[in-house]
């Protein structure tokens, strides 16, 4: 099979529009004077986690983590794991946590990484995706920011891939399988 880009389905200035409203929404909601520990999950989040985080206030306590994860195992298995291929630099033991991720399909990835950062005692855990493709959902996850609801269709850019390519565009955009 091959692969071309299609339309645009979320242009540049649709995605920096909203972005900035998920960071106005987020540092009204913890307040800024509460740290703020940002947990992106690699690859694809540090493209929004980086946009996002210079839309919060200057005076705001905002610190920035990363991890490379993937998950194993579907619903119906009993306990997820999730593989830890990099780990969160610091502890977020007692602190506010934001994990964010540019996509929620089958909620596998963000349920198991969850609890095992809840695990981890912090003060307060939250979500926040920019992309939810919820017709795809097997577990249910509490997603607490949510840029958009898209349909089940294969979107690239803004650090989404297609087999590692195309992470790099600016615009979100259909990809076309022939
Ligand atoms: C994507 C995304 C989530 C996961 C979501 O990561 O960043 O981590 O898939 O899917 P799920 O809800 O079905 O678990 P991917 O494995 O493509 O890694 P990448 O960010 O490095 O591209």
């Amino acid at each position: 099979m091959s692969y071309k880009l299609g339309e645009v389905i979320l242009s540049r200035e649709t995605i920096a529009r909203r972005v900035r409203e998920m960071a106005e929404e987020i540092a009204n909601d913890n307040g800024r004077d509460k740290g703020l520990v940002v947990v992106g999950i690699l690859t694809g989040a540090a493209f929004f986690l980086t946009d996002l985080v210079r839309e919060m206030p200057e005076d705001m306590d905002v610190r920035v983590d990363f991890m490379s994860v993937a998950s194993y195992g579907d619903s119906t298995t009993s306990s997820g794991v999730v593989r830890i291929f990099h780990d969160l630099k610091s502890s977020i033991e007692g602190k506010n946590v934001l994990v964010v991720e540019d996509i929620v399909d089958s909620g596998l990835t963000l349920s198991h990484l969850i609890d095992l950062l809840n695990g981890r005692n912090p003060a307060s855990l939250k979500v926040c995706v920019l992309l939810d493709k919820y017709e795809r959902r097997k577990t249910e996850v509490k997603v607490d920011y949510c840029g958009f609801r898209i349909p089940d269709k294969f979107v690239v850019g803004y650090g989404l891939d297609c087999a590692g390519m195309w992470r790099h565009l600016k615009d979100i955009k259909y990809v076309i399988e022939e």
